[in-house]
């Protein structure tokens, strides 16, 4: 049985050096596909029909690009997407461990899988993600979950043809978590959930150890890809119909600085606008504490970047702040609102944690004035989840669940005002509206999202899907604007 587990606690203060993974090993995974196709085929040509996969994905945009990477493997493996992922040949959990309930949801998911699994006994359980980089979770599964036949980590993604052909033809359970750091894939098949937006990865990994967060554990030191892959990936992008494209890493903003190429995140983006014709691009996430002047002067330069920044401050006390490890103040985060001098329809949103240890009335009536002040089109809040290993974890003054809960309502209730607020400015006004289809709730609606990444429902005579279209609003709600599609 293989069962090579390889993790280690990283050193945070280890440098890596960032190598790109093409060629040989690449080619390597492309004959386990191969392999995997042939028997796929037999299969068919035995029993007409095609075996069938579901990726059920946990998590952040992040994970959702990698489910796009693992339908891409398994598409170039034969496989087809299942009508029911409870019956199909294949399931893949691409799990998240940011926060406490992501992981028992995959435990829960897990454990209904067992009856599927005694109904089939050939359908294969594979789980991937960011908890299996933690050892509690490979020990938990190989002990509770034998249902599961291949656990793999978030550094050796690009192996899971090896690794589930290994699985397939040892009929064995297969564990690997390496912790190979530095590797860069390059070269893997993908298959994208959208052909208008597309996410594009600029850098893995997070060297700031935010002293509540588990990534940092699970995705290791910063790994940045080589431009010109990235502009490669954008142009071929471009020429299939894009028409958006987000940039995706844990701290976009240190991006390039673990190669030395000279290339950084501002350039970057000046290469991508000035060599691509992509009318939208969006990037997240960025850190409050690496945000230059050189990115602003870039986003107000260049039309085509999104005037939208995604810049979670976590808290607006400057102790708690201190605490969280996230190297700003209350002022200087405040400050940085100077990016509304520049681009003055900038939309701002930001991610808050409440109930991080510590935190006292006063801490949170700071955040409560910082939310007030700056005013954010949107912000992601989260209850502060205990997550072993990291060093928040270790404080002695958790906070109570029922404060935290009475906290957590009174920010949301005054959040959604703001944003209903700032929503209302829209009404009477024209946006420009990249359309994606139609609408979840009503077929003669179709439905995108403006610059600024506010939802936008609209009515329309024509089906306007792909395309840049202004739209009249005419009303407005917390978490969208309503409107017709001005003709002509
Ligand atoms: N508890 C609650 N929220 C967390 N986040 C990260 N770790 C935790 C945690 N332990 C939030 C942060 C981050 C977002 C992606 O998830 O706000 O910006
Ligand atoms: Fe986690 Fe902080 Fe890194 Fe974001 S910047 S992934 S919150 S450690």
């Amino acid at each position: 049985m293989d069962q090579r587990t390889l993790i280690s606690v990283p050193d945070i203060n280890q440098k890596t050096k960032t190598f790109t993974v093409k060629g040989q090993e690449i080619e390597k995974q492309y004959h386990y596909m191969e392999q995997i196709r042939s028997r796929n085929d037999e299969f068919y040509a035995q029993n007409l029909r095609k075996r069938t996969y579901e990726v059920r994905n946990f998590g952040c945009q992040m994970n959702e690009h990698d489910a796009e990477k693992l339908r891409g493997m398994l598409n170039e493996m034969g496989y087809i997407p299942a009508e029911d992922g409870n019956t199909a040949d294949l399931v893949v959990f691409n799990t998240c461990c940011v926060r406490e309930n992501a992981e028992e949801k995959v435990f829960g998911h897990l454990g209904a899988m067992k009856k599927y699994k005694r109904m089939n006994n050939d359908m294969i359980i594979a789980v991937c993600g960011c908890m299996t980089e933690q050892e509690h979770v490979v020990k938990e599964i190989k002990q509770k979950y034998k249902n599961v036949d291949l656990v793999f980590g978030t550094h050796n993604l690009h192996r899971f043809p090896e690794l589930l052909y290994k699985c397939i033809i040892d009929n064995t359970h297969v564990y690997e978590i390496s912790r190979t750091e530095g590797e860069v894939a390059e070269g893997m098949p993908v298959l994208r959930e959208s052909n208008i937006k597309s996410w594009v990865t600029i850098m893995y990994g997070c060297n700031n150890f935010c002293s509540y967060c588990i990534v940092p554990y699970v995705r290791g030191r910063e790994r940045s890809r080589d431009s010109k892959d990235i502009l490669e990936e954008i142009l071929k992008l471009e020429k299939e119909g894009v028409k958006e494209v987000t940039l995706l890493g844990q701290n976009v903003n240190s991006y390039g600085l673990d190669r030395n190429d000279g290339m950084n995140f501002a350039g970057l983006l000046k290469l991508i606008c000035q060599n691509t014709g992509i009318p939208r691009i969006r990037f997240m996430t960025s850190h409050p504490k690496d945000l230059s002047d050189e990115l602003i002067e870039v986003m107000a330069e260049y039309k085509s970047i999104c005037n939208q920044l995604h810049l979670p401050v976590q808290s607006g006390s400057t102790k708690i702040l201190k605490d969280m490890n996230r190297k700003y103040t209350k002022e200087k985060y405040i400050e940085l609102e100077k990016v509304r001098e520049k681009i003055p329809d900038i939309a701002i949103s930001t991610d808050i944690i409440v109930g991080f240890p510590g935190e006292t009335e006063e801490d949170f009536n700071e955040t409560m004035s910082l939310v007030r002040s700056v005013r954010f089109d949107m912000a992601y809040t989260f209850i502060y989840s205990k997550r072993t290993g990291t060093p928040a974890a270790k404080h002695p003054d958790q906070i109570p669940e029922e404060t935290v809960k009475d906290r957590f309502d009174r920010l949301l209730e005054l959040q959604n005002s703001i944003s209903r607020e700032i929503n209302e400015t829209f009404k009477g006004k024209t946006v420009e509206v990249l359309v994606e289809g139609t609408s979840r709730t009503s077929e003669e609606r179709y439905t995108g999202r403006t610059e600024g990444n506010k939802i936008v429902n609209f009515t329309s005579d024509k089906d306007l899907t792909g395309k840049l279209v202004n739209v009249n609003i005419d009303c407005v709600q917390t978490w969208s604007l309503y409107g017709n599609a001005v003709s002509g």
